[in-house]
């Protein structure tokens, strides 16, 4: 199993690219199913989520085909074409979906083309139980009848499904996306209240319309989708990573260094360049992406708390809590999308990280060097927090578990190590 080592305390110089987001390739990707046409996506990031889920649609029938030369343009100069000219199996796997929840995606756009899907449930995950239940009553309203049997959730509907006023009672990410890409199919007006207004929402959203859907207020809490028969295929290219482009923009500042982060936006995440710049870092858009500089900064506590977007990321917690573990002063970091997500605060602690929970909020004292030690990555995000305070510690830190983070980062150790920072992967035995 990989592990990471660190020699912690150089501060970083130099340019990181940042590729395309995660979270909105693995909407976009399932989006193909929607069309018999071809949906090409460019700007698609090299992960193992995205592995998962090529690998879950190959097995419903997508076609998919690799173009243009990674070695020139990186990823942006790559483009995965997905043609589901036939859909040939309707059931997503267990063996698929408990790797990735985000396998749940491709529900909606299947019901909504062949007027059935069994997909098996994602039952819990390391950061909270996470139901679907939101997902699966707002598919009833748009008349679709589901029964959960042997772990499965089987949905089907006579004919197409019809618009329906769907009011969220709680901000969902992946339910919103579900019900929208279903909409765009269904028969007359759907009306989706509460929606997240995430960006890779939005991404979604945009690359539908791109492939023939009618939908309006995009980017708001309130999406309209006008039915129609049938979608087409499009050429879209995926949405910056924020969280990719957050994170290394903790590395800069935990750091006290200098980096320019490219290929990526200041607007996609303003709440947590606004925290950044409280806390005394300097944060300005460049020409190619966004300039993060902390050298000499005297980096100072600040209270965060985790909000639906445009608020302060769930997904960004566990990096600036890192940040404020070295930070002058106390900070409370309170998370309320998901509980039970601060599994990196005992592995935090073992760097000499002071911090005390209670409840849904941690309190952290900043502490004026943290120290090298062995750790676990828990969970995706955890990991590149343990990433970060090993970059910042006095000695050697080595990550166990690293395989979390190949999940949703793309060559951590080079683009970190083309900064200057002294980090290897090696192959050995966790400490486990
Ligand atoms: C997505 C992101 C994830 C991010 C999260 C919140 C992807 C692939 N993942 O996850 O990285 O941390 O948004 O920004 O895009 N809930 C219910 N019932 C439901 C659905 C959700 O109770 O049917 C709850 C969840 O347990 C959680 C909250 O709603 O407490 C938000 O979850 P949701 O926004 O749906 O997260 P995901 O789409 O799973």
């Amino acid at each position: 199993m990989d592990r990471i080592r660190i020699l912690g305390g150089t501060p970083l110089k130099g340019i990181i690219p940042i590729g395309g987001a995660k979270n909105a390739a693995l909407t976009l990707m399932p989006a193909c199913l929607l069309t018999a046409e071809t949906l090409t996506l460019s700007n698609l990031p090299h992960l193992v989520d995205i592995t998962t889920m090529a690998n879950l649609l190959a097995q419903h029938g997508v076609g998919m085909a690799m173009n243009g030369d990674a070695a020139l343009g990186g990823h942006t100069g790559r483009a995965l074409e997905l043609t589901a000219a036939e859909i040939v199996n309707t059931t997503a796997p267990y063996d698929l979906v408990r790797r990735m929840r985000a396998s749940v995606l491709v529900l909606g756009p299947l019901l909504a083309r062949c007027g059935q899907a069994r997909v098996s449930l994602p039952g819990g995950c390391a950061i909270g139980t996470r139901p679907v239940d939101l997902h699966l009553k707002a598919l009833e309203q748009m008349g679709a009848r589901i029964t959960l049997e042997e772990g499965y959730i089987a949905a089907e509907v006579n004919g197409r499904l019809k618009g329906a006023h769907i009011i969220f009672p709680q901000v969902t990410v992946g339910g919103t996306e579900n019900i929208l890409m279903a909409a765009t199919l269904a028969e007359g007006e759907t009306v989706i209240a509460n929606a997240a207004r995430e960006p890779e929402v939005a991404d979604l959203a945009h690359c539908l319309v791109a492939m023939g859907a009618r939908i309006e207020g995009i980017g708001t809490g309130t999406l309209r989708v006008q039915g129609v028969e049938a979608l087409h295929g499009a050429l879209y290219s995926v949405v910056p990573d924020r969280i990719e482009t957050g994170s290394y923009a903790v590395a800069a500042a935990i750091t006290r260094g200098d980096v320019e982060l490219t290929g990526t936006r200041i607007d996609l995440m303003e709440s947590v360049i606004k925290i950044l710049r409280d806390c005394g870092v300097l944060v300005e858009p460049t020409a190619r992406g966004i300039r993060v500089c902390a050298e000499g900064a005297e980096i100072v506590g600040t209270d965060i708390m985790t909000e639906p977007y445009p608020g302060f990321p769930t997904d960004m917690q566990a990096q600036l809590m890192a940040l404020m573990a070295t930070a002058s002063g106390a900070s409370m970091i309170t998370e309320t999308i998901f509980e039970n997500r601060f599994m990196h605060v005992p592995e935090l602690m073992r760097m000499g990280a002071k911090i005390n929970v209670h409840g849904a909020s941690a309190i952290v004292r900043g502490v004026p060097r943290l120290s090298g030690a062995q750790v676990m990555a828990t969970d995706l995000r955890a990991s590149v927090s343990l990433i970060l305070a090993g970059l910042a510690a006095e000695g050697e830190t080595v990550v166990n578990r690293v395989y979390h983070l190949d999940r949703g980062y793309e060559r951590v150790e080079e683009k970190l190590a083309a900064c200057g920072a002294r980090i290897e992967r090696f192959k050995g035995d966790a400490a486990e």
